[in-house]
């Protein structure tokens, strides 16, 4: 088993503010302490980091994930996840529009899903997310990637302003991947956080609101939060903010759901799409 210990990465940027790609590196492999820490390092400086070409079992997946910090639990026990489930090690979650006699395998199985950081719902969100491409279509499918940092530094001054201290209400239908009235279904969850996030180990200042979850803005009337966190939605999403993962089968995603939120374009619906997803435990409350 090749044995890493030169610290030094080889890391590519995938777009001008978010995402890089690492380099020469087997997650199989067993990585010192030096090399790991240069990985959290670029995951931390990039927010999204990418590795190609990897041939992970769940256990690797798991133990990759600790190199994030303490792996994270499902949402929900795991009767509510589809029956693909119990294939799975425990807290790995099954991404996937495969369906065995007539029923998905996995969750979140079909098309486009509108921008979103994961867990947002939660009081203490996760604070990372591993996603493993272990089938993926031919075209489409794609998750984009936003950088709520640069989306922060590069808001007009007077929207910044309004906001700067205020906290947003947000509502999760589980499982959804589209905004709706999903107001009343059993299994929902809500949370209120900070509209602009100060992120623990850098320091820097994310919007921290998104178009699939984002209710309302606290003690503001609804017609002025909605213009203004319709401005915000628009301004976050804009392209030059954003990198656009084209998958291929044996990519590893590492993404921090502290400053960057994610969307996914439409896919066929006839072709196999399968990841398995981690995420990592947060450690705070957002402020
Ligand atoms: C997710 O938002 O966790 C799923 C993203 C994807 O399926 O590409």
């Amino acid at each position: 088993m090749a044995i890493m210990t030169e610290a030094r990465l080889d890391i590519v940027k995938l777009s001008q503010h978010i995402g890089a790609e690492v380099r020469g590196i087997d997650l199989r492999a067993k990585l010192d302490t030096e090399i790991i820490q240069a990985i959290r390092r670029a995951w931390l400086d990039h927010a999204v980091i990418l590795f190609r070409g990897q041939d992970l079992a769940q256990e690797d997946l798991i133990r990759v994930t600790g190199f994030f910090g303490e792996l994270g639990k499902l949402a929900r026990p795991q009767e509510f996840f589809p029956k693909g489930y119990a294939r799975l090690l425990p807290n790995i979650m099954m991404i996937s529009n495969i369906r065995e006699n007539g029923q998905t395998i996995g969750a979140l199985p079909d098309g486009e899903m509108m921008f979103h950081h994961d867990m947002l719902h939660a009081e203490v969100p996760h604070d990372a997310t591993l996603l493993y491409a272990v089938e993926v279509p031919t075209y489409g499918g794609d998750t984009l990637f936003a950088s709520g940092v640069a989306a922060y530094e590069t808001l007009d001054p007077a929207i910044r302003a309004k906001l700067e201290g205020r906290t947003a209400f947000h509502h999760y239908n589980y499982g959804s991947t589209q905004r709706g009235d999903d107001r009343g279904v059993a299994a929902f969850s809500e949370s209120t956080h900070p509209v602009f996030r100060t992120h623990r180990e850098t320091g820097r200042k994310a919007i921290y609101v998104n178009r699939l979850m984002t209710v309302g803005i606290v003690d503001l009337p609804q017609a002025e939060s909605d213009a203004l966190l319709n401005a915000l939605f628009d301004h976050s999403e804009r392209p030059e903010f954003v990198y656009a993962h084209v998958w291929r089968k044996g990519d590893l995603l590492v993404w921090d759901n502290r400053c960057s939120m994610h969307a996914r374009t439409d896919f066929p619906s006839d072709q196999r799409r399968l990841l398995y997803r981690t995420t990592v435990m947060g450690q705070e409350r957002p402020y």
